[in-house]
């Protein structure tokens, strides 16, 4: 059974509460724009790319519910909320990437002639829309193959060697239309009979990697072991980690990547010990407006999710918290950005990367 953070199918959307996982599996309703909004900003469905659809899946399950006789008032309908949608969380830039994309797609399609009517002109919106689950699926299973070859080749003694990977937070089918990113590269490493081993983080404070990443490998029977986010040093120094690969929530031209909090340190350990450190996302989270990290919108959460773990005070009353969700790894600290189109150093990212989005746009 596949691990679905996504149900859709036409008129109706249904999320998988990530609150609840790993204790229980209950799915939340999604019918409008205003509950898509919510469910990302707490976190009910989280990761760059899942941000992304469930957000922009919100809209075609309002549109389709809707009936619409003017086109003029459709397209500015579709721009108002897909602006309200990119205001849910700040740092990922798919839904951002999705929005303009999408509103570019509302102004052809309005001053195109084919296009009989504003019942026409929503149809084929929802069903871009819906064509973005099957491609993010397609370009993780990309991701992963790239992503397996690359860690593969630059392991020393090349493809006889079953690797150890460490990763952070959750990349996964949770995080991900399915499959994942850089758990993808893992999956993908383990069909290949090439993993020995994933590491994964607890990712405190809000536990990604514990509730999330954890739940998948085990119900993947994928050989596993937790560590603290504090152990990776020590990893790092007393096994043989063959390499790291993470997600991210977004990509400056420059290639800097903001990622997790706690991914920029587990990067500067990788330096450190001589650790292939990779990032692994589609094209869709990387933003070739921003030209550097120190231009990345950092999102910071509640207190309470450093505080309380489940309910329960684990902190003394009355003490200060600083809780960024995200922090910027350099690109010199990067081996590779591994995408569906293939493994780049950060250092080609802009000349590589632009004229494949000028392709799929
Ligand atoms: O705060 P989250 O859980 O949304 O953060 C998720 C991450 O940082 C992921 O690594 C990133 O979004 C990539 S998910 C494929």
């Amino acid at each position: 059974m596949t691990l679905r953070a996504i149900k859709y199918e036409s008129g109706k959307l249904e999320i998988l509460d990530q609150l609840l996982l790993p204790r229980e599996s209950v799915y939340v309703r999604v019918t409008r724009v205003k509950d898509g909004w919510e469910v990302i900003h707490n976190m009910q469905v989280r990761g760059a790319p899942a941000i992304a659809i469930v957000g922009c899946l919100s809209l075609a399950v309002e549109l389709q519910g809707m009936a619409y006789d003017d086109k003029s008032r459709l397209r500015q309908e579709i721009e108002g909320k897909l602006n309200y949608l990119c205001s849910a969380r700040p740092t990922a830039v798919n839904m951002k990437i999705a929005a303009e994309e999408l509103t570019a797609e509302t102004n052809g399609l309005f001053s195109d002639d084919t296009v009989s009517d504003a019942e026409d002109m929503k149809a084929r919106i929802i069903r871009s829309i819906e064509a973005m689950l099957e491609k993010d699926i397609s370009d993780n299973r990309a991701i992963g193959d790239h992503g397996a070859q690359a860690m593969l080749s630059h392991t020393k003694s090349g493809s006889t060697t079953k690797l150890r990977v460490l990763t952070h937070c959750n990349t996964g089918s949770l995080a991900t239309a399915g499959y994942g990113t850089a758990l993808g590269v893992i999956r993908s490493l383990f069909a290949l009979g090439k993993l020995e081993k994933a590491y994964c983080t607890e990712t405190r404070p809000y536990n990604q990697g514990a509730r999330l990443t954890a739940y998948e490998l085990v119900h993947e029977k994928i050989p596993s072991t937790m560590v603290c986010d504090s152990a990776v040093c020590a990893l790092m120094r007393s096994k043989t980690i063959n390499g790291v690969v993470v997600g991210a929530d977004r990509i400056a031209a420059n290639g800097d990547t903001a990622n997790k909090i706690g991914t920029y340190q587990i990067a500067v350990l990788a330096k450190y010990h001589g650790v292939p450190f990779y990032v692994a996302a589609p094209l869709t989270s990387i933003d070739l407006d921003t030209p550097n990290g120190d231009r990345i919108v950092i999102e910071e959460r509640p207190a309470t999710e450093m505080t309380h773990i489940g309910g329960q005070q684990i902190a003394a009353s009355g003490i200060n918290c600083w809780n960024p969700a995200f922090d910027v790894t350099p690109a010199d600290l990067i081996t590779a950005i591994i995408t569906e189109h293939g493994a780049f150093p950060p250092a080609e990212l802009s000349s590589k990367i632009a004229p494949l989005k000028s392709k799929t746009s």
